[in-house]
């Protein structure tokens, strides 16, 4: 039975010499495939008598469960080899730091807006909304705009290709039209109205790009209708919110006498801080006046009874007072490195 002894220990070499799953196949072919050495053993024990038969027979059969547990272990040890092999190459490595998620903020003119609904929401203000692409009939005719207004030129004004009538608003003025139906409409049974009083934010559109003005940019309408609307009462509104706005009284507000068809008297409203590095810099930031008797109208309420005060202010522009900017385009060229100044 030496040769047996033998046969196992060059089988576990040939095993062991195999390096991979492949080479010990054809390792495990030669010693236990169909023709192998230990397959051709046993089908010697033919030859023999049944004595030594049965004591060759249990010979052989050990050495080849031995061989087998041999060819187990080598396959397990491959197995392992090779999973340690694909667990180095995917390893993760947990040190590398996160990439994070940026955490967002609010655009400044978004900032602005959203102070200035507070603001005028506490003193009775709602906040209303109207459409970005309007009518011509409410952005002009109801706003007592004549036909040959220069606004309503090409120059000034986008006009949506094909249809008729419409445009992008040039101002949020068609709002106020919009807001007065819808409140007349509402009271019409009642004896007295309830006071409207309104504020609109929002994008409006026009042919126009320099340093202090942008084709897109925002503003706000206001809106006040009620039996003893005054220009006083428009004033001190003015002059307090923007006290508010900027947190002091260290500023001047001038109105300056102006024109527009949907207001009479109408005025500019300028404005300058009275310390500080823009020190005594007039800025235009809005357009007001006492709404005209003919816009009450078109807006179903009876200028005979009620009077109003209206005005626009520029959302850009009082973002650009608040934050110290020079040049309001650079609030819509989303150059993060500028709008994440403005973060809390
Ligand atoms: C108007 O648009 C009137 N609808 C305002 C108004 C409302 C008057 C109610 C009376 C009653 P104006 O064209 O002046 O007026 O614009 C108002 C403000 O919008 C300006 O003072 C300015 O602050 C801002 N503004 C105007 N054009 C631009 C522009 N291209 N870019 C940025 N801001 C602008
Ligand atoms: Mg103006």
């Amino acid at each position: 039975m030496e040769h047996l002894d033998q046969l196992l220990k060059d089988a576990a070499a040939a095993f062991a010499a195999a390096a991979d799953m492949n080479a010990l196949e054809q390792a495990k072919a030669i010693y236990l495939g169909k023709s192998g050495s230990l397959t051709e053993l046993l089908k010697g024990l033919g030859k023999l008598d049944p004595e030594a038969r049965k004591s060759a027979g249990a010979e052989i059969n050990r050495c080849k469960s031995a061989i087998e547990q041999a060819l187990e272990a080598r396959r397990e040890a491959l197995r392992m080899a090779q999973l340690e092999t694909q667990l180095a190459a995917e390893a993760l490595d947990v040190t590398l730091p996160g990439r994070g998620m940026g955490r967002g903020g609010l655009h400044p003119v978004v900032r602005t807006q959203e102070r200035f609904e507070t603001l005028f929401r506490s003193i009775g203000f709602e906040v209303a909304d109207g459409p970005e692409i309007e009518e011509d009939w409410f952005n002009f005719t109801a706003l007592n705009t004549p036909d040959n207004h220069p606004a309503r030129s090409m120059h000034d004004t986008f006009y949506i290709d094909g249809a008729k009538d419409v445009l992008l608003r040039t101002h949020t003025s068609p709002v106020q039209i919009r807001a007065m139906q819808a409140h007349a409409a509402k009271f019409k049974d009642l004896d007295v109205m309830p006071e409207l009083r309104i504020i609109a934010p929002g994008r409006v559109y026009r042919v126009d790009s320099d340093a202090t003005h942008s084709p897109m940019f925002h503003q706000v309408e206001g809106l006040w209708v009620g039996e003893d609307v005054s220009f006083a009462g428009l004033k001190g509104v003015i002059v307090d919110f923007l006290q508010r706005f900027f947190e002091t009284d260290d500023l001047q507000i001038r109105f300056r006498p102006s024109f527009f068809p949907f207001t009479e008297p109408s005025a500019e409203i300028d404005f300058a801080f009275m310390s500080g590095p823009n020190k005594g810099c007039w800025l235009e930031i809005g357009g007001c006046g006492m709404s005209h008797p003919e816009v009450l109208k078109h807006g179903g309420i009876d200028p005979s009874r009620y009077t109003a005060f209206a005005f626009g202010m520029g959302l850009d522009r009082l973002t650009m007072l608040r934050y110290g900017v020079n040049d309001l385009r650079l609030f819509f060229e989303n150059d993060l490195r500028f709008l994440s100044q403005f973060q809390d």
